[in-house]
């Protein structure tokens, strides 16, 4: 009864529906198993006992497992390691919170099988990672077995010291206020085309789809120095979601990747020609510029190559996820909106001083709330921490959500108020969407500049109302990001002369 209810949890339906050809083999033969066991029981008296005594040991050995106390004479922290919690944190949007209430802020649970130590709170994760980077390693995806030296995040020290800082410095200095013309351009290309399909259909539209071409283009006007209505454009919003990274999935993903890697690298190598030529074509503040003059060669060693491709799938997606949060945030915020009507664009690169302009103050508190949601790492030397031993070959979670959530740093800290942001600087213990340790994200000022950009332009250019909704829902992995419900749909139209006398129109895109 409980494997039946364990087998038809929301998880394992999504993957059964993902994968019904391997669903049905594996339900054939769990059924040819029971049916043979069901069989050998009734010939058998012997079997019957054996069957007996295996299913009480089984979930004799289930029960003790699941058990929060279970490890506590060796130091584990407290908190269920059994299948059916794992399951449920998975569907369940406050279970990390509600186990860190019950247990405290160091607890565990498991992931398919395998232990998780969870940590809430930024100053003691930042703790952590500090006294005991020796002991933690990337928890990598299996996608990066695919690449040469893998994915910066996912990279061992000697050579992450070896690839990150020209990617640091590169990205700290990509010219974003020369891009800013461009990028808004293709933004509104992007909702007129959104204003003008829902009004062609009644049930209205997905604004995921829209969002993810005009991050398309506004990531590739960054990286490649191409404008949003450059032709490869089109052909990276069509290979960038062949990168299928949270699967792995036999051989047809794994060449899927390897060809969409090969597709974006041929991309690289023509804006790269377009470079050396001194076609204006590539803006020279863009990440491929300022790569290619510090590095002629760059292109030709793989992990710059390959990374150079998966930092702008990762971001593209990362950002993708952020702006389906923003859409439903400031939708229910009609004071919000306002507030950025009032105060109209903000030009030039990421804002960090104080006050905040409202459009910032909109996405560093969606960012608080949704979309940075973790960071994990292997354990593979055992951690004494704060009491507690957690022993190699667990998984470490630090909450960042949860820890964003926390009362005492952030009052009411599930409602949704930008206010927060505007004349207050938060440290970041306090506050760390983007990480802070030696993986620390080096794309936290593209993100919010482009997330400033989206706020605006919706805002002051739009209204829009929803059509469509469900509950919000994530994918069947502890590791997939929660995103509104993927039915939900909107009706968009523009607002009266609201595009009138910014100067954005008038500009050419960005060459
Ligand atoms: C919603 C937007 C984003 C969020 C929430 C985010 C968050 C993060 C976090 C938490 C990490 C640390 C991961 C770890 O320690 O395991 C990270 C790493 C990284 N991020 Fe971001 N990121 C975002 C957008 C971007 C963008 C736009 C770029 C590039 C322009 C970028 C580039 C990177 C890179 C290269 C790393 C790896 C750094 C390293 O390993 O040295 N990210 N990001």
């Amino acid at each position: 009864m409980l494997a039946l209810r364990i087998a038809t949890m929301r998880p394992l339906r999504a993957d059964a529906a993902a994968h019904p050809g391997l669903a049905l083999a594996l339900g054939t033969m769990m059924a040819a198993a029971a049916a043979a066991i069901a069989w050998a029981v009734a010939a058998w008296t012997e079997a019957r006992h054996v069957a007996s005594a295996c299913s009480l040991a089984a979930m004799i050995a289930a029960w003790w497992r699941a058990r929060p106390g279970h490890g506590a004479s060796r130091g584990w922290p407290p908190g269920s390691l059994g299948l059916r919690a794992s399951l449920a944190a998975i569907d369940d949007r406050s279970y990390y919170r509600d186990q860190a209430e019950r247990h405290g802020p160091v607890f565990k649970m498991s992931q398919f099988g395998r232990p998780v130590a969870c940590v809430v709170g930024h100053e003691r994760g930042r703790r952590l990672f500090a006294e005991h980077a020796g002991a933690l390693a990337p928890a990598k995806l299996p996608y990066n077995r695919l690449l040469a030296k893998g994915l910066l995040r996912y990279m061992g020290r000697d050579d992450h010291r070896q690839e990150a800082p020209l990617f640091r410095a590169i990205l700290a200095n990509v010219d974003l206020e020369a891009a800013e013309s461009s990028v808004r351009a293709g933004l509104r290309a992007q909702l007129d085309r959104l204003c003008a399909d829902s009004q062609a259909i009644p049930a209205g539209v997905s604004p995921r789809d829209y969002g993810f071409r005009w991050l398309a283009g506004a990531v590739a006007r960054l990286f490649l120095g191409v404008g949003h209505d450059d032709p490869r454009v089109e052909r990276i919003a069509a290979l960038l979601p062949l990168l299928h990274l949270h699967r792995a999935g036999g051989t047809a993903w794994r060449r899927r990747i390897l060809d969409a890697m090969a597709g974006m690298t041929a991309i690289l190598r023509e804006v790269a020609d377009d470079y050396a030529a001194g076609s204006p074509r590539v803006a020279p503040g863009s990440v491929i510029a300022l790569l290619l003059a510090a590095e002629p060669d760059a292109l030709d060693r793989p992990a710059r190559a390959e990374n150079m491709v998966l930092i702008e799938r990762l971001a593209t997606g990362d950002l993708a996820g952020l702006l389906d949060w923003i859409v439903l945030f400031l939708g229910d915020s009609p004071r919000w909106r306002d507030e950025v009507r009032r105060h109209g664009r903000t030009h030039g690169g990421a804002q960090s001083s104080l006050p905040l302009d409202p459009a910032t103050c909109v996405a560093m508190e969606t960012l608080r709330l949704e979309q940075s949601e973790f960071v994990y790492r292997r354990v593979v030397a055992p951690i004494a921490f704060e009491g507690h031993t957690i022993p190699a070959g667990w998984l470490l979670r630090l909450c960042v959500n949860e820890s964003h959530r926390d009362a005492s740093v952030h009052p009411d800290p599930h409602v949704f108020d930008p206010a927060r942001f505007r004349d207050r600087a938060w440290s970041r213990n306090e506050y760390s969407p983007f990480g802070g340790h030696a993986h620390g994200c080096m794309g936290g000022h593209v993100a919010l500049f482009l997330a400033r950009v989206f706020v605006e332009e919706l805002a002051i250019g739009y209204e829009w109302t929803v059509t469509a909704d469900g509950p919000h829902e994530r994918w069947s992995r502890h590791r997939d990001h929660w995103r509104p419900n993927p039915r939900r749909r909107i009706a968009m139209r523009a607002r009266a002369g609201a595009h009138e006398d910014d100067g954005v129109e008038a500009l050419a895109p960005a060459s």
